[in-house]
This record gives C-alpha cells, structure tokens and sequence, in this order.
C-alpha cells in the first residue's frame, strides 16, 4: 500500500470516529452572549448559569448529550446574526440561547423562523421581541411586566411627581412608557422625562436636570451592567443627599453590581422578577451552588434567566422524546411551568413570554452586605404590552 493511499484511509477512519457536532444523538445548543464589552457582566453570569445547570442536571437528555456552544458577539448584532446563521448551519445547533441586549435578539429572529429553531432569550426585554417569530421563547423578563407595578407602589406611597430617565433604546422607552402610563393613569405627575444614549452614557447633564425639577422620585431604567456608572454620577451631582428618592426596575441595582455601587444605593426601591436574597430552598440552594462555582460571584436576574432557559430545554427535550424538532421542541415549552429559584414560572402558551411574580425590593444591608430585600410580591404577572392586546 502507498502511503498516500494509506493515508487516504486513514483520514476516512478518523472522519468516521470523530462524531460530528450533529450526531444524532447530540443536541448542540449555541449559546450567543456579550462576553466582551459594556455587557460583559451578563456573558460571564450567563455562561456560569447555564454550565451550572449543566453539572447539576448531567449533560444528558431523553437519551442525547448536550453540547454548549459559547459565543462571544461582543454585543453587536451583526455578529450575533453571523453566529447564529454559523451555528445553524454549521453546527446544525437544535437551539440558539442568550441574547444580551434587545438589537441582539432580535437580529436573530429571521434566522430562528427560517431554520425552525428556537431562540431562547435569556436576557433581552424589550416586549415586542417575542413577536418577531414564532420560535422564539423567553426565559427573562419583560420591561413593561416590571415598570408598571413600580408605578402602582408609588400611587400607593405618597410619591406624586416622578423624573423618568431611561437608557435611549427598546427596553428603555418600554420602561419609560409602561410606567409614565400607569403612574398618571393613577393621577401621579411625570415632570419630565429623559432618555440617554446606550453608547457612552454620560448621565451627569441629565442628573443636574432631574434636581432642579426636584420631583419626589427619579425612576431610572438603565441595562445590566449600567447601573453602576449611573450611580456613580447620581453621587457626584450630589443626588443621594437631594432628598429625591431613587426608583427603577430592578436593573440599576443589579445584584452583581450592588458592591461596587456602595452604600449610596441604600433605600433605592425596585421593582424585579429576581433578587439573590429571594427566600425560598431553591434559591438559597441555587446561590449557594452558584457562589461555590464561581469564586463566590453572586448571580444576578441574567443568571436565573439562563439557568432556566436551560431547564425549559431540558423539559421540552424530555417531553418530545429527545426529538430536536423545532416546531415539537416549542410545542413543548408552550405552558411548561416550574419552581425557578426566583419563584413559580409559566411560559404563557399564547405569547411565549414568561409568567413569573414581580417583587418590590428596597436595597439594605444585610450582615454587612448589600442586597434587594424583598417586601411584597405581586404573583403570576403576565407581560402587560400583549395582554393589552389580547
Ligand atoms: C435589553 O437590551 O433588552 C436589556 C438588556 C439588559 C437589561 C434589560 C434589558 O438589564
């Protein structure tokens, strides 16, 4: 035999012991996140949630092996787009999960429709995102489901005239809308209200603003991972001694940044679907297991967010028989219901948004450390923008 024949052979042999990525009995999940950049903060407790969930829940499923694909769009959509297109066609991923921020997922969204694979959002909020195919799903959160309970606490504590300054993009003018709506609906006062851009924010020109309007409450929106250079100017302009009280959904008093943001957040009151020191066994064995993985790095809302995106993957596969079908695989998530460490949570059949108790939080601290401290809840609260509609 010639070697070039020999070697011929050879490369047939280990083309054939080397399962490919879409091997039967693979499941490949390509998980696109922020792993660089402004968002990174959400990568890394992505990337950690769902290698958690992982370990604990084995990387077997109805019989097929889970294989989790990181990929890091950096935050811009045109790459998220590229590797989602890479990781269908390519990788022949039965399932693309993550999505940092709103352009993020819904760059993504032809792409699910017409490959017939569910994108599971994990972090993205923007309401109108589960709209944009009939693939996708979310595990997260929606900004109108979390702003306009904050402006029911508000009618009902005695704060009448509100600043509004969001984060100029879909998540921010949802949270802008959902709560200016509700509060004057209920007879509050908006005084103003400001957007600032995603890019480079620079809060400090708006924060002089909102002091001279001097309303009893600024509510702030701004992404994960954002909240900390907000509260570092809200310091310097002296709004923390103002008498203004600090207001938001719980995004700004992220709980993996609450230690770096410092005693200057004490008192804020949000409005959340998850806190670390949400008290139930679930939680408390979730953080712990999560901490110990992790050099002790709390989870935040993105992390539980993941973590249960890959616990309704592990549902719809056990439901379907291990079939990665897409139109099976969402059949099966439609209405799947489960104890998340936040809480119960339902996917809603009709919108596929998740259904989930928003709690109101009030930032103290606790053995010397920061933390949300949840004081009420209010229970199965569906996102409000499509039930409008409905
Ligand atoms: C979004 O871009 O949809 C987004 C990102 C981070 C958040 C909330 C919403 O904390």
């Amino acid at each position: 035999m010639n070697l070039k024949r020999l070697s011929a052979g050879l490369a047939v042999a280990l083309l054939g012991a080397a399962a490919p990525a879409w091997a039967d009995d693979v499941v490949t999940v390509g998980m696109i996140l922020p792993m660089t950049g402004p968002s990174q903060s959400t990568g890394k407790q992505e990337q950690a949630a769902a290698q958690l969930f992982i370990q604990q829940h084995g990387d077997t499923v109805a019989g097929k092996k889970i294989k989790l694909e990181i990929k890091d769009d950096t935050g811009a959509a045109d790459v998220t787009k590229r590797l989602a297109q890479e990781l269908v066609t390519n990788d022949h991923a039965a399932a693309l999960m993550g999505f940092g921020l709103t352009p993020l997922a819904l760059a993504v969204a032809p792409i699910a429709t017409e490959a017939k694979v569910p994108e599971i959002v994990t972090a993205a909020a923007t309401a109108i995102i589960t709209e944009k195919s009939p693939y996708i799903v979310r595990t997260s959160f929606t900004l109108p489901q979390v702003s306009a309970p904050m402006a029911d606490w508000c009618l009902k504590n005695n704060i009448k005239k509100v600043v509004t300054i969001v984060t100029d993009y879909g998540p921010g003018v949802d949270a802008e809308k959902w709560y200016s709506e509700t509060f004057t609906k209920g007879g509050g006062t908006i005084a103003e209200q400001i957007r600032v851009p995603l890019k480079n924010p620079d809060f400090a020109p708006f924060l002089q603003r909102v002091k001279d309007d001097a309303p009893d409450a600024v509510f702030v929106f701004v992404p994960s991972g954002f909240g900390a250079v907000f509260m570092k100017q809200f310091i310097e302009r002296g709004l923390d001694k103002s008498g203004i009280k600090l207001i938001g959904t719980g995004d700004v008093t992220d709980d993996d940044l609450l230690a770096d943001i410092g005693d200057a957040a004490l008192g804020a009151v949000t409005t959340h679907h998850y806190s670390v020191a949400h008290d139930s066994p679930e939680n408390k064995a979730f953080v712990q297991a999560f901490e110990k993985a992790n050099n002790g790095m709390r989870p935040n809302f993105m992390a539980v967010a993941a973590y249960d995106g890959m616990a309704l993957l592990y549902r719809a596969l056990e439901k379907t028989k291990g079939s990665t079908d897409g139109d099976a695989l969402i059949a099966a998530m439609k209405g799947e219901s489960w104890m998340s460490p936040r809480g119960k949570v339902t996917i809603d059949p009709d919108t596929r948004d998740i259904v989930q108790t928003v709690y109101v939080r009030k930032v103290e601290k606790v053995d010397g450390q920061l933390y949300n401290v949840e004081f009420a809840s209010i229970p199965d609260v569906k996102d409000p923008f499509k039930a409008s509609k409905h």
